[in-house]
């Protein structure tokens, strides 16, 4: 049988990613057939927290949601994959990012309608957060992604220190 990921040794990003996809049904659009932003956040974040707990094996928390562009409306009927991986991982938070495509299955088209910057933590059975492995990037872009996610997670951390202020 196939071993999932989260039974991998080596903590590398590819085995963090996670791909979901969903179809716009009339339910998920507001009255012009367009894709709730709302329920797109909603799925971004379930497809980030799998990616989270795929490389922490634990429960993760949602901490902060950043650049989050809408590039695209996403129309009724068309096709909805998310992809997230895990950027980079700290000392118990970690980024993902997670880039959503949509497809028109009836033109054959498709194009990036959304991307964000998750951080998560990862917690224990009490919510206090919990130390988690640090990721090996392999490929460019994932070097690049975690390289980045450093300098996203600094800026993160002085707006917090703002904001506590
Ligand atoms: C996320 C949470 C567990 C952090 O707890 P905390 O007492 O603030 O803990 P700490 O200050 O020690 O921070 C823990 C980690 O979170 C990170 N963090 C906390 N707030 C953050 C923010 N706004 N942006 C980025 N990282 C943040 C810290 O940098 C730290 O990461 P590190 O260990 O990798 O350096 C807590 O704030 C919480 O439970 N929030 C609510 C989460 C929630 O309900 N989410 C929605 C449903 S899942």
């Amino acid at each position: 049988m196939k071993k999932l990921p989260t039974l991998h040794k080596k903590h590398f990003a590819k085995y963090s990613q996670v791909e979901m996809t969903q179809l716009v049904l009339p339910n998920d659009t507001n009255q012009l057939g367009n894709l709730l932003g709302g329920r797109l956040m909603e799925w971004m974040d379930i497809a980030a927290a799998i990616a989270a707990q795929r490389h922490s094996n634990r429960v993760c928390v949602t901490a902060a949601v950043d650049g989050l562009v809408f590039h695209n409306p996403i129309r009724l009927g068309e096709v909805v994959t998310l992809h997230a991986s895990v950027n980079r991982a700290f000392g118990t938070s970690m980024e993902v990012g997670v880039k959503v495509i949509s497809e028109n299955q009836l033109v054959g088209d498709s194009k990036i309608a959304n991307t964000a910057y998750l951080t998560f933590v990862a917690v224990d059975d009490h919510n206090v957060p919990v130390k988690i492995h640090p990721i090996i990037p392999q490929t460019k872009d994932e070097k690049r992604r975690f390289k980045q996610a450093l300098i996203r997670r600094n800026s993160r951390l002085h707006r917090r220190k703002i904001v506590q202020n």
